[in-house]
């Protein structure tokens, strides 16, 4: 019977042992997250204090037309939050144009893909029997003025080289989409695409500058880049279509904030209606409806897997205004730091060192293919 009591309380010792380490060691966890959580606040308040931000809404301009404003006190709202009666009957103006071409994602998908990529471009093309035509009709427009008349695909491809061919590919695609969302001029339309035409050129140096043009994300950035502005489109047909242009100083209400005050919704938020319609892959969603969110003091709320290309992308939009190929107004919303810091680049990092001449022969050579894209 002793034996028995010594037993049980010597298992009953034991366990107390136990649950004795258990809590000692789940506490020193959870000091140690503590302890990382508050040096990360300092580390990024120390970071913050070496660099010098601009009062919130307020712009500065360095010696060039486009006008850089700081947002990155403020706080910006998610463009995935639930549906209101509002957006419900966006949703059924939505609803009622064309489904975006599958052409777009199969697209994305060829870029992982350099061995086939002219064949599997080609391929695309030839499921869509009205593209051949257009891409035709763009190889044979003056601004490329062959000196013998084109009249097939394959020749198209050497004429465009494949960059131009995607780009035009994937814009001739978006457009037959976008095309009824709204009565857009087709100088409107011109503007908006040569704009995202010219981020997913930027995006190709930038990608490049940061040796990140091969990485897995690089096609998710080119996509995204091109449509980042697709909430635009619907937009623009709302109402009110001088969101950017009615005040004295043009740049007080840029596109995000100015259309929150317009029309109750932005481009970003519309993004992700259109996008999440038209059932893209879940990072393309995601990184078109945040790229604004790099401006703003809670970019950490991009969700994490897609915190990099969607800053990506932002620097491209930024980089597209800077060199003069901004959609409406001359201005453009600057980048958090800790944002650029994601990236792995430090406060030094300019991204004015990207306007060189090989960018600006870059973009002249991509709107000379959407001047002739959206002309014939
Ligand atoms: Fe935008
Ligand atoms: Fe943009």
């Amino acid at each position: 019977m002793n034996i028995y009591i010594v037993m049980i309380l010597s298992l009953l010792v034991v366990f107390l042992f136990i649950v004795f380490f258990f809590l000692k060691s789940s506490s020193n966890k959870q000091s140690t997250l503590k302890t990382s959580n508050r040096r990360k606040t300092e580390e990024s308040k120390a970071y913050l204090n070496t660099w010098q931000p601009t009062d919130s809404g307020t712009s500065h301009k360095k010696d060039r037309e486009v006008e850089v404003i700081s947002f990155i006190e403020k706080e910006r709202y998610s463009p995935e939050r639930p549906i209101t009666k509002e957006d419900a009957a966006l949703i059924d103006i939505i609803r009622q144009n064309p489904e975006l071409p599958t052409g777009i994602v199969q697209l994305s998908q060829i870029l992982k893909d350099p061995e086939a990529r002219i064949k599997k471009i080609v391929k695309i093309i030839s499921t869509y029997p009205i593209l051949s035509a257009k891409i035709l009709r763009v190889v044979n427009s003056p601004a490329y003025s062959p000196h013998k008349k084109i009249t097939s695909v394959q020749h198209a491809v050497v004429i465009l080289g494949f960059n131009n061919l995607w780009l035009l590919v994937n814009q001739l695609l978006a457009t037959i989409a976008v095309q009824n969302f709204s009565e857009l001029s087709n100088e409107e339309m011109k503007r908006l695409w040569r704009h995202g035409a010219a981020a997913a050129t930027c995006a190709k140096h930038i990608l490049l500058q940061l040796d990140m043009n091969t990485s897995d994300i690089s096609p998710t950035v080119y996509t995204c880049s091109l449509l980042h502005d697709v909430g635009k489109f619907l937009l623009r047909g709302l109402g009110n279509k001088d969101v950017e242009t009615t005040d004295d100083s043009p740049c007080k209400n840029p596109s995000v904030i100015g259309e929150d005050n317009f029309y109750g919704i932005d481009h970003c938020r519309l993004a992700y209606l259109i996008t999440t319609y038209w059932d893209l892959p879940e990072i393309l969603c995601t990184t078109i409806s945040y790229h604004h969110h790099p401006s703003f003091s809670n970019w950490e709320d991009i969700p994490q897997h897609a915190r990099v290309p969607t800053i990506l992308v932002s620097l491209s939009d930024m980089l597209a205004n800077l060199s003069g190929y901004y959609d409406m107004t001359p201005c453009t919303l600057d980048m958090h730091p800790m944002a650029i810091r994601y990236l792995g680049l430090d406060k030094n990092w300019d991204i004015n060192n990207l306007l060189t001449n090989e960018l600006y022969q870059d973009l002249k050579e991509t709107e000379k293919l959407i001047e002739a894209a959206t002309s014939v």
